[in-house]
């Protein structure tokens, strides 16, 4: 098969994820779909979260949303880290301004002890359900992106109840229940390892993990409390062949130990410059990220050297995916995301004996 016939057929995110040469940077942006857009805070004023995340057609709808607006090269289910952790026994609750709060959270090794274990296709078929409606209703050229959030991240949120900025609960079960710890880590991982699997056999075309707090830790902490449980997951994932992308924030001082976790795409954000944070991970990955979120509240000129700066420091080399640094936030200007698509698609655009940037 010639190259001209090999980018026809592959979409251009699924080539950067295995670091083959595409025409144009590809680009998606984490929480594109949501309150940023109005037609979802239409769909909001009729359905809660949980209920749109319930509902395969709604769930399918407003994953399609971004896709329609922006002209994104990847497409990410609509769903939830947590939703998990309603079939693990969680009475999990997005109360309006709080964010998510569990109203039962795991505080011991009884808690522990007494999660049922989790049958994704009768438990969670609502979500299977969306990706594979998913499937007939997107484009070919635009790869559906399923997740599960991260061993460490869903635990926070069942251990503390609710978001916290100190995980004192957190840390407190790991380093005075070490026990507690691992059991929970290990069934979470077993969980999250299954959903994803199961995901994928749906029609998901790469799957990210979200370990979006992670980097509360130190790296010590990460390989010894963490990085067994991520690696549980990513290697029952990654046997399967699509791309994983490993994404957490603050992440500049894990970056080596994440990549011995596993997957096949890192995901950073802003905290580090994108070339430094390649050079820790290694070429033979590829690499997601990298815009401030707050750059797209920006005056225009200032948001073009932004996405300049993350280009060019992906240079040109292969398995670059232009993405921001952390989702997007819910007062986000749609007209900037739109602009940011068009330009990463026109700065990158790759022409024989074009001067880059
Ligand atoms: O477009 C997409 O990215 C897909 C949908 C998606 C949602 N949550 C829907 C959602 C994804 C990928 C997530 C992941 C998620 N959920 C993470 C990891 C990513 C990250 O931001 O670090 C985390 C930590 C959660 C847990 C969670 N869900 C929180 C902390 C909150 C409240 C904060 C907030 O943004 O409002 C949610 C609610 C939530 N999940 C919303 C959406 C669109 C907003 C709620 C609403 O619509 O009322």
């Amino acid at each position: 098969m010639n190259e001209g016939a090999a980018t026809g057929a592959m979409p251009r995110f699924l080539r950067a994820c295995q670091r083959l040469p595409v025409d144009r940077t590809p680009v998606w942006f984490m929480r594109q779909a949501g309150r940023y857009m109005a037609v979802y805070r239409t769909m909001r004023e009729k359905h809660s979260l949980l209920e749109i995340c319930r509902q395969p057609e709604l769930a399918a709808e407003v994953t399609l949303q971004p896709v329609k607006a922006l002209g994104v090269d990847a497409a990410i289910l609509f769903a939830d880290i947590l939703l998990p952790l309603i079939p693990m026994g969680a009475e999990l609750e997005f109360a309006p301004g709080h964010g998510p709060v569990i109203h039962n959270p795991v505080r011991s090794h009884k808690d522990v002890s007494r999660i049922p274990p989790v049958d994704v296709e009768g438990d969670l078929g609502y979500v299977l359900k969306a990706i594979r409606i998913l499937r007939t209703e997107l484009p070919p050229e635009v790869p559906l992106i399923g997740f599960a959030g991260g061993p460490f991240t869903v635990a926070s949120y069942l251990i503390e109840g609710r978001a916290t900025r100190t995980f004192e609960r957190t840390k407190g079960m790991m380093y005075s229940a070490p026990n507690a710890w691992h059991a929970l880590l290990g069934r979470l991982a077993h969980t999250l390892a299954d959903y994803l699997v199961a995901q994928i056999e749906a029609g998901a075309q790469a799957v990210q993990l979200f370990d979006s707090w992670v980097g509360a830790l130190s790296p010590a902490d990460y390989r010894a409390y963490v990085l067994p449980h991520s690696a549980t997951v990513l290697r029952r994932v990654q046997a399967l062949g699509v791309p994983t992308i490993h994404f957490a924030t603050n992440t500049a001082a894990l970056l080596s130990s994440m990549r011995e976790a596993g997957g096949t795409v890192m995901g950073v954000d802003w905290r580090i410059p994108l070339d430094v944070a390649w050079k820790e991970i290694g070429e033979g990955l590829a690499i997601q990220g990298n815009l401030d979120p707050l750059a797209l509240f920006s005056p225009r000129e200032v948001l073009e050297a932004q996405v300049r700066r993350v280009l060019r420091e992906a240079g040109d080399r292969p398995g670059h995916i232009f993405n921001l640094g952390h989702g997007i936030l819910p007062a986000t200007p749609v007209e900037n995301v739109q602009a940011v698509v068009e330009m990463v698609h026109a700065f990158s655009l790759k022409e024989p004996g074009k001067v880059v940037l």
